[in-house]
């Protein structure tokens, strides 16, 4: 039991139609949660940090909480930055300890994206450390209106090789019609496998991952807004839509929306039907509870990864 990178389980995930589940942390429940559902499926992990987690909860408590986690269930853990968005961020968390980083340099031009991701590249290396690079930019609501104006923003395939290629990236997570959030898609929702196939193709030994895979659960936004919330309209990415995408080289599918909808509904539950409660372990429990029954559906229905550890 360790913190562990990622390269073993992407090895063994990119030989087989399964992918391992990204799960974002921001406290103790939610890390808790999270590591008992995997301990339960038997199922290689991987826990990320956004920059929002490290400023919400510092990122020493984040690390020392992992470690906690790694003691108390015996499990290999990957320890992830996710989006960062300097080379400043990658190196501090190279330094703290993490055994993957994200340089997310999507937003910048091809030929920059590349300088910046070789840059965190050969830090991260020579530290043992892997690394995911983005390529293309994840899709948002307002572009789903325009289906050229979005496709213009999916990855390109043969850009992807190259990319690839000039950075010596460890991982590369791609644009093929996913978002953040809980609000994907205004219409039908739509993925690009060709242009996924296309990728997996160009570079068959690369390691890919789907951002912006949550499903947002009907079950869970009208718990939510059963007991008071209000999350009109929310639409994720259907559960057999990221199932498929894991048979073309998806080693790494990110999830965290679906976690904050399965925990907020029932923190809210709780304290609606319980209006003389007050003791916060009293509402954190079934959330904590809910984070690991979504989070076992979602590595035994979804992401195929049961007993792949
Ligand atoms: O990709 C975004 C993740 O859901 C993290 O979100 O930046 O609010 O922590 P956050
Ligand atoms: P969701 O918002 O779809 O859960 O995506 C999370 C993610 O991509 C984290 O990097
Ligand atoms: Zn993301």
């Amino acid at each position: 039991m360790a913190l562990v990178t990622t390269k073993e389980m992407f090895a063994k995930a990119l030989k087989s139609d399964y992918a391992v589940g990204a799960f974002n942390v921001n406290n103790m429940e939610i890390i808790q949660g999270i590591v008992d559902a995997a301990k339960a499926e038997n199922a290689p992990l991987i826990l990320q940090v956004s920059a929002g987690a490290r400023k919400y909860a510092r990122s020493a408590y984040l690390m020392k909480l992992v470690e906690a986690a790694i003691i108390d269930s015996g499990l290999d853990i990957a320890l992830h930055l996710d989006h960062g968005e300097d080379f400043e961020i990658c190196k501090k968390c190279v330094d703290d300890g993490f055994t993957s980083v994200m340089i997310d340099g999507s937003k910048h031009e091809f030929k920059e994206n590349i300088e910046i991701t070789k840059r965190v590249v050969e830090y991260a290396h020579a530290h043992g450390v892997v690394v995911e690079a983005e390529l293309g930019k994840l899709a948002g609501i307002e572009d789903n209106i325009n289906v050229d104006a979005r496709s213009a923003t999916f990855t390109i395939p043969e850009e992807a090789a190259e990319f690839v290629e000039k950075t010596g990236v460890d991982s590369l997570a791609i644009a093929i019609g996913t978002s953040h959030g809980a609000y994907k898609f205004k219409g039908e929702p739509y993925l690009d496998y060709e242009r996924l196939k296309e990728i997996h193709k160009l570079i068959p030994d690369t390691p890919l991952v789907l951002h912006g895979a949550s499903s947002v659960l009907t079950e869970f936004v009208d718990k939510c807004n059963a007991y008071g919330g209000d999350i009109p309209g929310a639409q994720g990415v259907p559960e057999e839509m990221i199932r498929e995408a894991t048979k073309y080289g998806i080693c790494k599918v990110n999830i965290d929306t679906d976690l904050r909808l399965a925990m907020t509904a029932e923190v809210r539950k709780f304290i609606a039907e319980n209006p003389k409660e007050f003791d916060p372990r009293k509402y954190l429990a079934p959330g904590r509870d809910a984070i690991q029954a979504m989070v076992q559906h979602k590595i035994k229905n979804v992401l195929n990864a049961s007993n792949q550890r």
